[in-house]
């Protein structure tokens, strides 16, 4: 299935980051937020979009979709076919905000929620009339350009709700990954959870600076992460005898007191104040607009590179980076060649113009 109509609930960093990616794939999205500053954030967050995707396709863009502020939520969803919500990670609030989407939404429209870690079993049961078309569809930022979106289905949620999610943020260029059950957290953040928590200890007892927490990521593992994950890596790490040999070696590891898991630092002002200092001086001059354009232009690099490899066939995200470049840049010869004015028309005339039915019809097709 693709998308006609969308509409974001919530433009803060995630819902406008879901904006920018369908818009940028030429879907129309409706988008509403109270917060009066939420065309010019969204606007922000466009335009590092575009840039990013002007690396990606030198070739030139599609047509982008419309961007419109509703209202209210109810005139943002009436008219969609896939509705995204993206306000703060309150259970109230959630629920507060699928009710009426579900009031308001057309009966068929698939409803995916940006939530971190909340289970789609405890928002549904705000959902009166639908229930059974909530999914989860939890993104990482940024969402226009890392292609994960985790889908996670509550007790009521319809196996068909799941498939079709699938199709839809596969058809905007995404790698949807179906979570065999439901728990909190998914798996993404009880990962990147697990992590921050030992980052945080690390920091607290004074073993390591922010800056040079970071510097341990980025130097070492997180480059092989970029390209494969955790037990693909540990796998060549055992050497020939592979991952049973890696196991062996790092078994007993487990009974020692390699990690303090079990234990959470306490969330005081001190942890706050600790933290937010070194990263203020680990960022310098740089603000959050240079460091999202940077880590724009790396993420971009990495893809690309990452297309290129095993043969030029493309691993991981870079082989998804190749196909949905590709379906992009065909979006946008589309565009190009769409007989909108006499000179088109001249230019081909042996063709006879479209009928309106086979226009929509390609219309929907390009987007797929
Ligand atoms: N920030 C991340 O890295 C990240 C990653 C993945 C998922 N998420 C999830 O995405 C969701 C949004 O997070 P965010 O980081 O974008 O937060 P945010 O604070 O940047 O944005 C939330 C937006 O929701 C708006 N909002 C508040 N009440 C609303 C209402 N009643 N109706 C519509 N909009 C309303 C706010 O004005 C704000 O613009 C959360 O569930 C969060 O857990 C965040």
């Amino acid at each position: 299935m693709t998308i006609n109509k969308a509409a974001a609930i919530g433009g803060g960093v995630i819902g406008a980051g879901w904006v920018a990616r369908l818009v940028l794939n030429g879907i129309d999205v409706a988008i509403f937020d109270p917060d009066p500053e939420a065309s010019r954030k969204v606007g922000e967050v466009m335009k590092g979009a575009r840039r990013a995707y002007k690396q990606m396709l030198p070739g030139g863009l599609p047509k982008e979709g419309r961007i419109t502020y509703a209202k209210t939520i109810a005139a943002a969803v009436a008219d969609a076919d896939f509705i995204q919500e993206s306000v703060p990670e309150r259970l109230d609030l959630k629920h507060k905000v699928l009710a009426e989407i579900d009031l308001h939404a057309p009966a068929n429209a698939i409803v995916g929620s940006s939530t971190s870690g909340i289970k789609p079993t405890d928002m549904q049961v705000a959902m009166k009339r639908h229930p059974e078309r909530l999914v989860v569809g939890h993104p990482f930022n940024p969402v226009y350009l890392l292609p994960l979106v985790e889908i996670v289905g509550g007790e009521q949620t319809f196996p068909e709700a799941i498939e079709v999610a699938k199709e839809i943020y596969a058809s905007i260029g995404m790698k949807p990954v179906v979570i065999r059950k439901e728990i909190e957290a998914f798996v993404g953040d009880r990962l990147l959870e697990a992590a921050w928590r030992e980052a945080l200890w690390l920091v607290k007892d004074g073993i390591t600076t922010v800056e040079e927490l970071d510097d341990i990521m980025r130097y070492s593992f997180g480059l092989r992460w970029a390209q494969m994950g955790m037990f693909q890596v540990y796998r060549i790490a055992g050497g020939e005898a592979g991952m049973r040999h890696f196991m062996a070696q790092f078994g007993p590891a487990l009974k020692w007191p390699w990690t303090k898991l079990m234990d959470v630092p306490e969330f005081n002002d001190e942890l706050v104040d600790l933290i937010a200092t070194q990263s203020d001086e680990q960022a310098g001059d740089l603000s959050i607009r240079e460091l999202e354009r940077i880590r724009d232009d790396n993420l971009v690099a990495i893809m690309d590179v990452l297309s290129k490899t095993n043969k030029g066939k493309g691993w991981g995200a870079g082989a998804l980076y190749k196909d949905y470049t590709r379906q992009l840049a065909k979006l946008a010869v589309k565009k190009k060649k769409k007989p909108t004015s006499k000179a088109a028309e001249k230019a081909k005339p042996a063709k006879k113009a479209k009928p309106a039915k086979s226009k929509k019809k390609a219309a929907g097709k390009k987007k797929g």
